[in-house]
């Protein structure tokens, strides 16, 4: 039997061919029948939404298989459906969330031009759902994530990059351009080996090596698609470059490091530290910071983190909130 998938009927928007089946999910005492409801090629009309208010039904299903048709309807049609405002903030971030961890799926399995392109396109309109939600979006920090993966990590780098930016003062092209650039800041990895970028022990020195490459490499498939990414391509060089000149690939120090870089740097390891990987456990935010203030401080530009801290601040009570909550 073919497995199912639930997709957020708010997603779903009047009037557009959705492109895979749609299926409602009958539960019997015995098991869940899945009743065919909207076909790939018919348009999902007014009464066909209309009907699901109605009765309340807030999912559909669709064929796992058919789960990148899905996503591909979700991108075409993403600047309406995130100003959509009868759809809840929540379920808009989720599906943000959701359409750009799927697009950088594709974009690491498969770094041609296209998907490069695609990505900067959805870099803009997620700076423009950032912007008119303003601090709504950062629900977006609060979706966990508890597996390791470059692209899940590349979203949220990009979702923390790009709202503290925002704060930081960046305006609407600058943005646009920094979360871009943040969304393509690994794509060198793309040509390292996953045995090596998976590795559960310590790295060998040849390994690391390889590892210290995939900034330049990053720049050069951003280059080779012959697109004008100047700022997209300091931040993918210098995301790894420390304020003190110890970081790589160049050694670069100060203000030789471009302000995204530096940007780049502390959400890069606040990211790294919080997320689970292969070869550590997540943090919790507040003890990340701690240990970046501790052990890595010299690596940052002292201002841009004190700023940092300011920024993470409510999200981080507004988590041990829920820490307690889950206590009591
Ligand atoms: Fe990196």
């Amino acid at each position: 039997m073919a497995d199912y998938l639930p997709v957020n009927s708010n997603s779903l928007r009047s009037d557009t061919t959705i492109g895979c089946d749609l299926y409602l999910r009958i539960k019997t005492k015995f098991e869940n029948r899945y009743v065919l409801y909207c076909k790939d090629d018919i348009v999902f009309g007014d009464n066909k939404k209309g009907m699901l208010c109605e009765k309340n039904i807030s999912r559909l299903f669709i064929k796992k298989d058919d789960q990148q048709k899905y996503y591909e309807y979700l991108e075409n049609n993403f600047q309406e459906i995130i100003t959509d405002v009868r759809i809840p903030p929540s379920q808009r971030t989720k599906i943000v969330h959701s359409a750009a961890t799927n697009l950088v799926k594709d974009l690491f399995n498969d770094p041609r031009a296209g998907n490069i392109e695609r990505t900067k396109t959805f870099a803009y309109n997620m700076v423009d759902y950032i912007l008119q939600e303003g601090r709504a979006a950062r629900s977006l920090l609060n979706i966990a994530i508890h597996e390791y993966y470059t692209y899940t990590h590349s979203v949220n780098v990009a979702a923390v990059g790009t709202l503290f930016a925002k704060e930081l003062g960046f305006k609407n092209e600058d943005l646009k351009h920094f979360c871009s650039g943040i969304l393509l800041h690994d794509i060198g990895k793309t040509r390292i080996s996953t045995d090596i970028l998976n590795k559960k022990g310590k790295l060998t020195k040849e390994e690391y090596e390889k590892i210290k490459k995939h900034p330049e490499t990053g720049v050069e498939i951003l280059k080779e698609t012959g697109n004008g990414f100047t700022d997209e391509y300091l931040i993918t060089l210098q995301h790894h470059e420390n304020y003190d000149g110890t970081g790589y690939p160049h050694g670069l120090g100060k203000d030789e490091i471009h302000h995204t870089g530096k940007i780049a740097r502390i959400i890069d390891v606040y990211d790294a530290l919080t997320t689970t990987r292969s070869y550590a456990q997540a943090k919790r935010p507040f003890a990340a910071l701690v240990e970046m203030k501790e052990k890595m401080i010299n690596c940052f530009d002292k201002e841009l983190f004190v700023e940092f801290i300011r920024f993470s601040g409510p999200y981080d009570q507004r988590a041990k909130q829920r820490k307690n909550n889950k206590v009591h």
